[in-house]
């Protein structure tokens, strides 16, 4: 009896996929042979991890419990496991770093919603896009109310409010090449500073809100025709990258935003002139595609740059500033990673048109096949997707917790580069 019951809706499912059967599948003309294996594909050796035990802060990590369980099944130690979660800010630190992720959100909403305006079913079925993919842009604007909302009662009633923003798109291609940039913008910013928020709490909550941007960010990748997720590890940035990144797109903001300007510093503009297109008529919208890599180490790679001193962001209430010296790297960061390169060419002119863009310099794009000293990474480099570079003064050694010690060395950007 009950099988039977299964059995009708199961049919119909089956009628309804062959219905949705596209009339012809897309095929590249230029396919690569997919690598049908794992480059790491021998077991790990465990007889061959070198690694000692460490002994950090007085404790050893060796296995063992070293203290009694204050609770059956519950190990000593653990931060906020006793008291009652507060999800609000505890510290300016959080405050203001909430109030970056506001902004983020409030762009991604106006972002989704403007998209949605301008850009009917057709465009996006003539860009290679169906109904249930624009249905999907409309239920990512959905995503970022609820987003916003969040990070808004967390913040209270001085919370930023909407603003005014521009768009540098005019088709349905180049507002998915600009959404994949804004969400790793977004999903970067959160990743870079949660870390260090007092209340881990609303560092939890964000943490739930950004894993979901990363899906939104691997999912315009997919719309694009690009392999989804070409890296191990989803790169950090600090506040004030973020914020220089995102000021550019602010025209202007209510006056509690403005009473309340945010802290961070914005960076004079960086500018990458043969920055690879992803954008490519033989590779349509794909859950996966395998299509030649958009660079390669070596690839000389050009930049413009600003001078410091711009009013820029909404109502022009920002300006521009740099407390580094000369610039002499170009920093890449990527995954766990910042790999610097030297620069060349550097060359300083005089304005032309713009009054402060005055510098020029290129660099050669780094080849970094190793995750950790004898981890490869053989086929599928660091620089992949989408990486943040800026030109520094000073070759500083960072890892993703102390990466704003490289805020103090940024000349100019960080600019988006699309490796891959
Ligand atoms: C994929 O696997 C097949 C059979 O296992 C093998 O013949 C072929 O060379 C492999 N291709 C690549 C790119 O590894
Ligand atoms: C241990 O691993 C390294 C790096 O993968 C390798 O070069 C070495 O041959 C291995 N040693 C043994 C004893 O397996
Ligand atoms: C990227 O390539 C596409 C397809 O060839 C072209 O339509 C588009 O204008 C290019 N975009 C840029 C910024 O060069
Ligand atoms: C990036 O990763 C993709 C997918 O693994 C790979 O095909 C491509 O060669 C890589 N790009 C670069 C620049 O290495
Ligand atoms: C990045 O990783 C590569 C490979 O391990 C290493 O050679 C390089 O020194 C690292 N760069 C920095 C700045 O840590
Ligand atoms: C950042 O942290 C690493 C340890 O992970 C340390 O070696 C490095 O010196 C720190 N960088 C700066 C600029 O303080």
């Amino acid at each position: 009896m009950r099988s039977k019951f299964n059995l009708i809706p199961l049919a119909l499912l089956a009628l309804s996929f062959i219905n949705a059967a596209p009339m012809s599948v897309f095929r590249s003309d230029v396919p690569p042979e997919a690598p049908n294996r794992s480059i790491h594909e021998k077991p790990i050796d465990a007889n061959n991890i070198t690694a000692p035990y460490p002994e950090n802060k007085g404790y050893v990590s060796n296995g063992e419990l070293h203290e009694e369980p204050p609770k059956p099944h519950t190990p000593a130690g653990g931060l906020g496991l006793d008291e009652p979660p507060v999800y609000h800010p505890l510290s300016d630190f959080d405050y203001q770093s909430l109030s970056i992720a506001l902004y983020t959100e409030w762009i991604e909403l106006d972002l989704f919603r403007y998209a949605l305006e301008k850009f009917s079913l057709k465009d996006f079925e003539d860009a290679g896009l169906s109904k249930a993919d624009r249905e999907l842009v409309a239920y990512m604007a959905d995503q970022e109310v609820g987003h916003a909302t969040n990070i808004y009662n967390m913040l209270g009633p001085a919370a930023a409010k909407p603003c005014t923003y521009k768009w540098p798109f005019e088709t349905v291609k180049e507002f998915v090449r600009f959404s994949k940039l804004v969400t790793r913008i977004g999903e970067a910013g959160v990743i870079g500073f949660i870390e260090h928020l007092n209340s881990r709490p609303s560092a939890q909550l964000l943490l739930q809100t950004v894993t979901t941007e990363a899906r939104q960010q691997m999912v315009f990748r997919q719309f694009e025709g690009l392999f989804p997720m070409p890296v191990w590890f989803q790169t950090g940035i600090t506040q004030s990258m973020q914020w220089t990144l995102q000021v550019p797109y602010i025209v202007s903001c209510p006056e509690i935003n403005n009473k309340h300007p945010l802290i961070w510093q914005v960076f004079p503009g960086l500018f990458i002139t043969n920055n690879p297109n992803s954008t490519d008529p033989r590779f349509g919208p794909a859950i996966s595609t395998d299509r030649p890599p958009l660079s390669e180490g070596g690839r000389v790679v050009e930049f413009e740059f600003e001078k410091p001193g711009k009013k820029i962001g909404p109502d022009d209430q920002y300006t521009t500033s740099t407390n580094a010296g000369q610039p002499k790297f170009a920093a890449w960061i990527s995954q766990l990673n910042v790999t610097y390169t030297p620069l060349d060419d550097v060359e300083w002119s005089e304005p032309n048109g713009d009054e402060f863009k005055v510098g020029k310099a290129t660099t050669k794009q780094p080849y970094v096949p190793e995750l950790y000293p004898g981890l490869t990474t053989e086929g599928h480099p660091i620089i992949n997707g989408t990486v943040f570079v800026a030109l520094v003064d000073e070759d500083v050694f960072v890892t993703p917790a102390n990466l704003t010690e490289l805020n103090q060395h940024i000349v100019a950007g960080p600019a988006l580069y699309q490796s891959g």
